[in-house]
């Protein structure tokens, strides 16, 4: 009967607050909590599964008493370990010397860091973020960016395959081809992620490690275009005094091509970053080769463009001064949290 259980249900409440007040302590007080407010085999729960042997029109009743039972119940405790904890702790077996527990405040990783202020200086000139799958294909990974499957950068001693045509990217260029293919120019996007390559685990390679592309398409874009935008981004990521140097160089996707480098921030005379240089290669650059426009359904003789990709895990060496690339991917969270 309906009345039955709600004079258990205030039987409940009365004695909850006689055995909230004398619980001595947190375990104590918790292991009453359950006994009395346990989702499974709680004394409330115990009540209102009887709910069902009611008549529908008594229900409401008993369960609005019960929902304040709860609340009660639950006030009390509440209240109940404020007092214990305000007590502070009791008796002399209590070592007041122990340090405290600590607590762990997550970090960006560093990488995360470089890509970040990589892309906030690029999203200040226009540029937006691009992304792509890392299983690719490998018409999007190679033969797209001018590539043929027969370069060795496509054997399967270099590349990760996943099934016939399907690879896992061994770069973050196959985001140009995705993007130009689902829009029209002008396009100016970053694109940061993982790649994939059959690299040995050392201190200078890693077989899974960032990049960060950029792409820049639109009518009338020059090199001069390239050489300005890349020598603005070097002096806002490592300061203003910083000289920008581009070498001749040689991408499949890219005419012409050029490694890109930057004097080198750490010092004026050679210093063990720069291995006695005085110069930081960052990254690969170049105008986009016509033939990769075709590949896209561009037309040629309209569009030129520029790109360039770069390794933010190698950029973070350098400016933190870490010797072995591997440091960044062994998760030892004591070396990570200095960057934090
Ligand atoms: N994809 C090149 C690599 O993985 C990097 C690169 C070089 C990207 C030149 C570019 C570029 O877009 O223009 O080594």
């Amino acid at each position: 009967m309906a009345s039955d259980l709600i004079r258990e249900l205030d039987e409940l409440e009365r004695s909850a607050r006689e055995r909230v007040a004398r619980a001595g302590g947190e375990e104590a007080l918790e292991a009453l909590r359950i006994e009395l407010l346990g989702r499974r085999e709680g004394r409330l729960t115990a009540i209102l599964r009887r709910l069902g042997e009611l008549e529908p029109a008594d229900r409401p009743a008993v369960g609005k008493r019960g929902n304040e039972v709860k609340e009660a119940v639950t006030g009390l405790l509440e209240r109940r370990a404020e007092e214990l904890s305000a007590a502070g702790p009791a008796g002399p077996d209590v070592d007041l010397t122990l340090p405290g527990r600590r607590r762990w405040t997550g970090g960006r990783h560093p990488i995360t860091q470089v890509i970040d202020e990589i892309h906030a200086v690029f999203r200040s000139m226009g540029f937006v973020r691009a992304r792509g799958p890392e299983a690719e294909t490998d018409w999007h990974n190679f033969e797209a960016l001018n590539t043929p499957l027969d370069h060795p950068a496509a054997a399967p001693g270099d590349t990760f395959y996943l099934d016939e045509g399907v690879l896992l990217r061994s770069h973050t260029s196959p985001v140009q081809i995705r993007t130009m293919m689902k829009h029209e120019p002008p396009i100016r996007i970053l694109a940061p992620g993982l790649v994939y390559r059959r690299d040995p685990w050392d201190p200078s390679h890693a077989p899974a490690f960032e990049q960060i592309e950029g792409l820049v398409v639109d009518e009338g874009i020059t090199m001069g275009d390239l050489k300005a935008t890349l020598a603005e981004f070097a002096r806002r990521l490592f300061g203003s005094e910083t000289r920008t140097r581009f070498r001749p160089s040689f991408f499949p996707f890219t005419e012409p091509s050029a490694e890109v480098d930057v004097s080198c921030p750490f010092c004026d005379s050679g210093c063990s970053t720069c291995k006695g240089t005085r110069w930081l290669e960052i990254m690969g650059a170049g105008m986009v080769d016509p033939a990769v426009f075709e590949a896209v359904g561009y037309d040629p003789e309209r569009y030129t463009g520029f790109a360039f990709g770069m390794g933010p895990g190698r950029i973070a060496m350098n400016v933190f001064g870490v010797p072995d690339i591997r440091m960044w991917y062994e998760g030892d969270t004591r070396f990570l949290e200095q960057f934090a």
